[in-house]
């Protein structure tokens, strides 16, 4: 297997820590609830894009790149954490944003602005045409871009959540924890297509259960297969993955992408109030709502252990500020 000879560049804070949730746990009354903090993997406060591109930048630095370019929500964090990446390696950052600039440059943007990464916003354009072509624009500027898709989920990036669930697997061990499922906020597919890839070479997880922020599982699970197995090729192996593989749960979707509703409210207050752990009103607070009504439903039970992998994104909380500071 081709795992640890493959170009990485050291980035994170890892392992990250692994550590129960007392409080919300007796609060929810079901089972007990642990965290994997990739909250914590550092690069302008940390994040799961910080294990991908580990192996991005790797490759970047192979081809001798000397800026890196990618694509995301206004909010994105894996836009910011790609900025802090290039300015760890002395590299240059592009960022190319949908939409057009809001009067407001606050939560990740502001940190966009910190680092010095360069803004272009996407306008109309899809995301592939405006990424092609700011980075034409910086070719023809003499700059060498290397290009990383949305979420930095491709066969390349998703080598950091294989190696994340070898990490896992080691600490659980070594703390005497087993996890009944896994619970986590899937959306460019990277990280599940990754654990899934690492439990597979582990047999670790009965339940690796990724909760959809933005896409219908119909939409997502055919990506993800494809995924899995291109990253599969990428350490050297050919493993054909099945819809079976892949455990999406689209029943949290509430009003869209970004769309902060009353359950990630619930959530993020109930995560901050119980354990002083914040979560996202994107991300981690709708995967957090989502295992929370999984709790309460029934699904996940007393007597089980569950883990919900924290993936960051916390800056976005200072962009719902009118939605979530108490009034005056
Ligand atoms: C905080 C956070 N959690 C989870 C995800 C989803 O990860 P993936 O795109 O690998 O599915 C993202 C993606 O941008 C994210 O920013």
């Amino acid at each position: 297997m081709l795992l640890d000879s493959l170009p990485r560049y050291s980035l994170g804070f890892l392992p990250t820590p692994l550590h129960s949730l007392p409080n919300l746990s007796a609060r929810l009354g079901g089972p007990a609830i642990w965290v994997k903090r990739d909250d914590q993997t550092g690069l302008a406060t940390g994040g799961n894009k910080t294990r991908k591109l580990e192996y991005l930048l790797g490759e970047a630095q192979t081809q001798g790149a000397d800026t890196l370019i990618t694509i995301g929500a206004p909010q994105s964090n894996h836009a910011r954490q790609t900025a802090a990446a290039a300015a760890r390696a002395a590299l240059k950052s592009a960022l190319v944003l949908r939409g057009a600039a809001p009067t407001d440059r606050t939560g990740n943007i502001l940190i966009d602005d910190l680092i010095g990464a360069e803004v272009f916003w996407a306008g109309a354009r899809a995301d592939d045409e405006a990424l092609n072509e700011v980075a034409d624009e910086l070719r023809a500027r003499g700059q060498r871009p290397y290009v990383i898709p949305l979420g930095g989920s491709n066969p390349i990036g998703a080598v950091g959540y294989v190696t994340a669930m070898l990490e896992l697997v080691e600490q659980a061990k070594a703390a005497g924890a087993y996890f009944d499922a896994i619970v986590f906020a899937t959306s460019s597919g990277g990280t599940q297509s990754g654990l899934v890839l690492g439990d597979w070479l582990t047999s670790y997880a009965d339940r690796i259960v990724g909760i959809s922020v933005d896409h219908p599982a119909e939409a997502l699970v055919p990506r993800l297969i494809d995924l899995a197995a291109a990253t599969a090729e990428r350490i050297g192996l050919s493993i054909n993955f099945s819809a079976d593989d892949f455990e999406v749960n689209d029943h949290y979707l509430g009003g869209g992408y970004a769309v902060m509703g009353e359950p990630e409210r619930e959530a993020i207050q109930l995560c901050a109030q119980t354990e002083g752990l914040l979560v996202d009103p994107v991300y981690t607070g709708r995967a957090m709502a989502g295992l929370i009504d999984l709790i309460r439903t029934g699904e996940f039970k007393a007597g089980q252990t569950v883990l919900f992998w924290h993936t960051g994104g916390t800056p976005a909380l200072f962009a719902y500020v009118k939605q979530l500071a108490r009034p005056a």
